[in-house]
């Protein structure tokens, strides 16, 4: 069992507030991933569950226990840093079982734990080398490692893959998935790696100079966004947000942005108030047909399996649509496009979402 609670955490640097104040509840197993912009506080975040850091006020329970001021070695917790912290001198299995000598545990029961982690993480034959003598992947499993021989009660990954190549995070994103379906424990994995936020996930939260913008599963977040600042974060690439005026009437809800002609969309509330707001609209979620906005392709990229096409509207704002396969433009060519059928996201003037 860990569940971990932060209540109004605050953590302030001289005179700058970090982390005003975080309130969060995560379950006993969940994986959760905290994204935002960088300098949001998410590297602050981890360091202060872990105990690293000193909190300013507040709370933080684990399993109901208040550690707020426990030392970091007794919380429970191990945290995997992106820079993976090797002693460079010392050989894998040193690096692995350092730490449990320093609190005294039973030789046999060492070996046991760091024999048991190497083979969970394959690195039983790379034990007598050193980090410099291993690849950036292979070092990245030995920080894991070291991690599950303390045998925490919650795990905290700080972007543990950004310094892989691609094919490797790949790799390492299903290890860690199955690590955690293995393991069972509650972690808390930092990335600004939409796909990975997306995939690993239990629940993401996102946040905004240190403030919780929103909490929920990953599809919630993507499917209802509850703002702008959340809408443009996840997904990638980003949704398309215009400025307009939305209306209903006659049976029909308009969207008119500045110097486009209005377009017709289905809202099954229908009941929006004229008012000005934003529209977004993922770049997938485009019709390309005869009629609505002109776009004048810019750059359209074809990666193969999907087509990226980056245009302006008549009245210069940037779009961007994202379409399965090859689509036959060019620099120059006109689309028109309209939003989907209820693939569209309504945001206010304070820019919370407008539910439909
Ligand atoms: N020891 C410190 N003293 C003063 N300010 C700090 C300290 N550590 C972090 N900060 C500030 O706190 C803010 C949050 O930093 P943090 O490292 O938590 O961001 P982050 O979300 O992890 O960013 P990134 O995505 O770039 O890793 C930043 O403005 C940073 O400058
Ligand atoms: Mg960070």
């Amino acid at each position: 069992m860990a569940d971990l609670v932060l209540k109004n955490v605050n953590k302030t640097f001289g005179s700058h507030a970090v982390i005003p104040s975080i309130d969060l509840d995560i379950k006993d197993g969940e994986f959760v991933v905290f994204v935002g912009p960088s300098g949001c506080g998410k590297s602050t975040l981890l360091r202060l569950i872990a105990g690293l850091e000193e909190i300013s006020s507040g709370d933080i329970l684990i399993d109901g226990q208040n550690v707020a001021h426990t030392p970091a070695a007794d919380r429970g917790v191990a945290m995997v840093f992106q820079s993976y912290a090797l002693y460079p001198h010392m050989t894998v299995r040193q690096n692995l079982s350092f730490g449990l000598e320093n609190i005294k545990m039973p030789k046999a029961e060492i070996a046991a734990r760091v024999d048991a982690a190497a083979k969970l993480l394959q690195i039983d034959q790379l034990l007598d080398r050193q980090p410099r003598q291993l690849s950036g992947g292979q070092r990245q499993r030995v920080a894991i490692g070291r991690a599950i021989t303390r045998d925490p009660k919650i795990f905290l990954f700080d972007e543990p893959l950004s310094n892989l190549d691609a094919e490797l995070r790949v790799h390492m994103r299903l290890e860690i998935t199955r690590l955690h379906e293995r393991l069972g424990n509650t972690m808390i994995y930092v990335t600004h790696d939409q796909i990975e936020a997306m995939t690993m996930a239990d629940k993401i939260v996102v946040l905004r100079k240190g403030v919780v913008e929103q909490v929920g599963a990953p599809l919630e977040l993507y499917n209802r966004p509850r703002n702008t600042f959340v809408a443009g974060f996840i997904g990638s690439p980003r949704m398309n947000l215009l400025d307009g005026t939305f209306s209903a009437g006659d049976g029909a809800f308009r969207f008119q942005a500045d110097g486009l002609p209005p377009v017709a969309m289905d809202h099954a509330g229908g009941a929006v108030a004229k008012q000005s707001g934003k529209l977004g609209i993922r770049p997938e979620d485009f019709l390309i047909g005869d009629s609505g906005w002109p776009v004048e392709i810019a750059v359209a990229e074809q990666h193969g399996a999907n087509s990226y096409l980056h245009g302006t509207l008549p009245n210069g704002e940037p779009i961007l649509i994202h379409k399965p396969g090859q689509i036959a433009v060019t620099r120059g060519d006109i689309l028109h496009v309209a939003p989907a059928p209820g693939k569209y996201h309504l945001f206010d003037q304070a820019e919370l979402r407008i539910e439909a």
